[in-house]
């Protein structure tokens, strides 16, 4: 017996409602209905690693061509990242799995974007610079928002801001689609409303800072000394300063020239955490409970 092929407009329904439960909609019906009309299939290549180690150590290789019922359930998975690139380019799909994870292009997990998105909360007719276009998939949810010539992104790598063209004019998607380093924004479509990364950086972009308007809004994964990233926002001071602060943790692959680490303190960090403001009880049942003394 053939098995029945998933059908994305179902996955995808099925996706929005496992979002809807992280609560990440929240009064934004903009944006359910944007993530159930972007076919997220459209964007995801052909070949895609899972970004997680199989029994042999290494990221293995979805083809939708192959497998096409795993390959589309991956594509609607609310958690998944799906790798479109390693090492820059230099470790091909054709080759098959990769030890390497050295990730430097993905499509980011389906409830990620959506938080992302909810926390831009771009308004009908604003301009919005995206950072990372990646596959395009973002660029196409935000189109759905505001006029597509109001939306600006830019990808550092030539291909993959040449595919990122192709498959959003395929859709009817026209934004400018710019080849070019991010952190420098894109100074031809300044002043923007609202600017989104979806790269990770340790150090904000005094571009950006500058480009975005008084009062408009930058959402950017940021580093942090926890090994894991956390969801910044900022609200720019039309002086090339900023006032914001940090919302849930995430994980994302950085912005080309900060992938090398700095040293905390140079960053702005404090000594943190600073393990003596804690305190650790445990129950004779084995429950643990940490506290800051004062709280
Ligand atoms: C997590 S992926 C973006 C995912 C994308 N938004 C999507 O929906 O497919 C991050 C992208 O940022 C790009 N990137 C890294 N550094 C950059 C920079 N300085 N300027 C612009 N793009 C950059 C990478 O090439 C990669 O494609």
């Amino acid at each position: 017996m053939t098995a029945i092929p998933p059908n994305p407009a179902d996955l995808r329904r099925e996706c929005a409602a496992a979002i809807a439960g992280y609560r990440y909609f929240d009064e934004r019906e903009w944006l359910r209905e944007a993530f159930l009309t972007v076919p997220r299939e459209h964007f995801v290549p052909r070949r895609v690693w899972w970004p997680r180690r199989g029994d042999d150590g290494r990221y293995p290789v979805l083809d939708r061509d192959e497998q096409p019922g795993r390959w589309l359930k991956a594509v609607y998975r609310p958690l998944a990242a799906l790798i479109t690139q390693i090492a820059d380019g230099a470790v091909r799909i054709e080759d098959g799995p990769s030890a390497s994870a050295d990730f430097t292009s993905s499509i980011s997990c389906p409830a990620v974007v959506v938080n992302m998105l909810r926390h831009l909360d771009p308004q009908d007719g604003d301009r919005v610079l995206e950072v990372g276009t990646g596959t395009g998939y973002s660029t196409a949810l935000l189109c759905e928002r505001t006029r597509a010539d109001h939306v600006v992104t830019v990808e550092i790598h030539p291909a993959l801001t040449e595919r990122a063209e192709e498959q959003l004019a395929a859709l009817g998607y026209r934004p400018r689609v710019v080849c070019a380093d991010g952190e420098q924004g894109w100074e031809p479509g300044a002043p923007y409303d609202r600017l989104l990364s979806t790269v990770g950086v340790q150090a904000i972009p005094p571009a950006w800072l500058r480009q975005v308007k008084p009062g408009g809004l930058v959402i950017t994964p940021f580093a942090t000394p926890a090994r894991c990233d956390v969801l910044a926002w900022l609200r720019p001071d039309g002086q090339g300063g900023a006032d914001g602060g940090l919302i849930d943790t995430v994980y994302f692959m950085k912005a080309r020239s900060q992938r090398a680490r700095k040293p905390w303190t140079e960053l702005g960090w404090p000594r943190w955490p600073d393990w003596s403001d804690w305190s650790l009880t445990v129950t004779p049942e084995g429950r643990q409970r940490l506290r800051t003394r004062d709280g």
